[in-house]
């Protein structure tokens, strides 16, 4: 709980008054068995009305305070417990939002919502519970002791008996409950992981008839946390009436004491009934801590899993006084190996290459040759292992984050379509873009063409994920996305795959009219998308194997020739 407690600080104010408002309801929780006692004693036994009228207004007057008291605690105390728990949620999203690629990977997305919601919820649960219980208990058990001895030390001796059997069974609960509810909220995330990876993937288990897999799949997962699930409630099922039990028995033993007293003339039926609820008092204060007991793990267990997202050290920081850059973003890889977290080979190893401003720089190599990898690095969302990337002869982890990725543009190999409008996608790229431009943006990208034909134009509602878009027509919008907005350079990571040929040579012919001061990096796995570039780099392994145009490497790069004479035909060669 220690990492995640100090969000509480804020609300010390609130916490104070919600607890003194439970210790008021305590008190007044305690005065009514001595009002009821009274009433017993003074006035049924001796027939005094005016009394049991009296005594009994008190006893209303106090039990509606005590109603007051109690909903007004309740109020402070979920008022910290709700405003705690949104402040947790907006810093662990923060964080998380900042995380460089090297974090997501490590947790992996279905673990960081469970933690930013399912998680901070259990610790908001614990926290209102105990703003209520922790004062309230110990206020009952020690004044109800107190006051159940200073009516009749005799009867007060039955805890001596009830408390322990109360305490043993307390123990084996806590004991048996606690690691099962610690390991729920691993079994939750499981079930998550696989529920978000059908639904996401849900094409293609259809395609490939893999239904009947994955639904056995989600029923393991749920089955696995069903289980737990059971195992827990049993433990309770057998436990409410075992407490049950020991309170009347306790009833039942203090009643045949009392009542031997009674018979003796040493003792009062209504000070008998008064101690009796103070018993009574004292029990439900313990069966309240231990819940407590119970369900503290789980939330510190919750506690943990967020304050490990908090405290994750970012790997990737902006440095104290940031660098500016004034030139035209030349850029230079210098050694640059880089492995991936737990990786063996590496993923890019010893890179030495530059790229000159204005230049149309192609990147080709089998699929995971280290492309995507390479600009990766580039736009630094993640730090090279060794070397250095240098833009305008300044190591880019000289610059500000920000200032680095406002001067490039990044389209994914994978366009990201987000719910809401084709104009809002595209906004992204450049948040005070006008109208003009983003219709030029996706003339440029080759989307107009069907952007123009929806009978909203670019207002017409994209679902999340654009599934109500085809594979080409998401790419372009992306596309558009990426060349809204006016950077020195801009990188699309294999960004035309999914076009035709026509489509694909007109976009790139577009891209060099429009965008021709800057620099431009095309990743792709096809030659006729790359060979007209001024320069291309061939990468093999994670290894450049060749720098330079078609004509030079169709001569000196066997790889480059090898990827060619797969892709075309002689003619289209020569
Ligand atoms: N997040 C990651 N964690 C660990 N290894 C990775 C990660 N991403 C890629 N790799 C590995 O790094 C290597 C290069 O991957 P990269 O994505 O750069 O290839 P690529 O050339 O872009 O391939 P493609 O053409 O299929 O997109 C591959 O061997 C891949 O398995
Ligand atoms: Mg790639």
């Amino acid at each position: 709980m220690k990492g995640v407690v100090k969000y509480l600080k804020k609300y010390t104010f609130l916490i104070i008054l919600a607890i003194t408002f439970v210790v008021i309801q305590a008190i007044l929780n305690l005065y009514l068995p001595d009002l009821m006692g009274d009433i017993v004693n003074k006035g049924v036994s001796r027939g005094n009305v005016d009394y049991i009228l009296s005594v009994g207004w008190k006893m209303l007057f106090v039990t509606l305070l005590n109603v007051a008291a109690a909903i007004v605690s309740t109020y402070f105390a979920a008022k910290v417990a709700m405003g705690f728990g949104k402040d947790l949620r907006s810093h662990v999203y923060k964080k998380v939002m900042n995380f460089s690629l090297n974090e997501v990977d490590k947790y992996g997305v279905a673990t960081l919502i469970n933690r930013n919601t399912n998680d901070i919820t259990q610790i908001q649960n614990v926290i209102f519970m105990m703003l209520r219980m922790v004062a309230l208990a110990p206020v009952m058990a020690i004044g109800g002791t107190i006051m159940a001895i200073s009516k009749s030390p005799k009867l007060t001796m039955v805890l001596l008996v009830s408390l322990p059997i109360m305490f043993v069974v307390m123990y084996f609960i806590v004991k048996y409950s606690m690691p099962l509810f610690k390991s729920m909220q691993k079994k939750l995330d499981n079930l998550n992981r696989v529920l978000r990876e059908n639904l996401t993937g849900v094409r293609v288990i259809r395609a490939f008839a893999k239904t009947e897999y994955e639904k056995k799949r989600f029923e393991v997962a749920n089955e696995d946390l069903t289980s737990t699930a059971l195992k827990v409630n049993r433990i309770f099922a057998l436990v409410f009436p075992l407490i049950l039990l020991i309170m009347n028995f306790t009833i039942i033993f203090l009643i045949w004491i009392g009542a031997i007293q009674i018979d003796k003339g040493t003792l009062e039926v209504g000070t008998m009934m008064a101690v009796m609820q103070y018993i009574m008092q004292i029990m439900f204060s313990f069966i309240m801590i231990s819940v407590v007991f119970i369900f503290l793990p789980r939330a510190s267990a919750s506690a943990e899993r967020v304050a490990q997202v908090l405290n994750e050290k970012e790997r990737i920081k902006d440095v104290k006084s940031p660098k500016k850059l004034e030139g035209m973003g030349k850029v230079e890889f210098k050694n640059v190996t880089f492995y991936y977290e737990g990786g063996k080979e590496p993923a890019i190893e010893n890179a030495n290459f530059e790229i000159n401003p204005g230049e149309v720089v192609g990147i080709i190599g089998s699929s995971g040759s280290g492309k995507s990898t390479l600009v990766k690095l580039l736009m630094r969302f993640y730090d090279v292992t060794s070397g250095e990337i240098l833009i305008d002869g300044v190591n880019i982890k000289e610059l500000s984050q920000k200032d680095l990725r406002d001067m490039i543009s990044f389209t994914p190999s994978r366009p990201v379509i987000f719910s809401g409008t084709i104009e809002e996608n595209v906004r992204i790229g450049k948040e005070d873009a006008t109208e003009e431009e983003i219709v030029e943006a996706l003339k440029t990208a080759q989307a107009w063409e069907f952007v123009s034909k929806l009978p909203e134009g670019i207002k017409t509602q994209v679902s999340q994920g654009g599934t109500n878009l085809s594979g080409g027509q998401k790419q372009r919008l992306a596309i558009a996305r990426g060349i809204v907005g006016k950077r020195k350079i801009y990188i699309f990571d294999d960004s035309f795959s999914a076009l035709d040929f026509k489509t694909d040579a007109k976009l790139r012919k577009e891209l060099r009219e429009k965008l021709k001061d800057a620099t431009k990096i095309i990743v792709s796995l096809r030659v006729a998308t790359v060979m007209n570039a001024d320069k291309i780099i061939v990468l093999d392994k994670g290894r450049v194997v060749g720098i330079g145009t078609h004509k030079k490497l169709m001569k000196s790069c066997e790889v480059y020739r090898e990827i060619v004479s797969s892709q075309l035909s002689e003619e289209e060669i020569a």
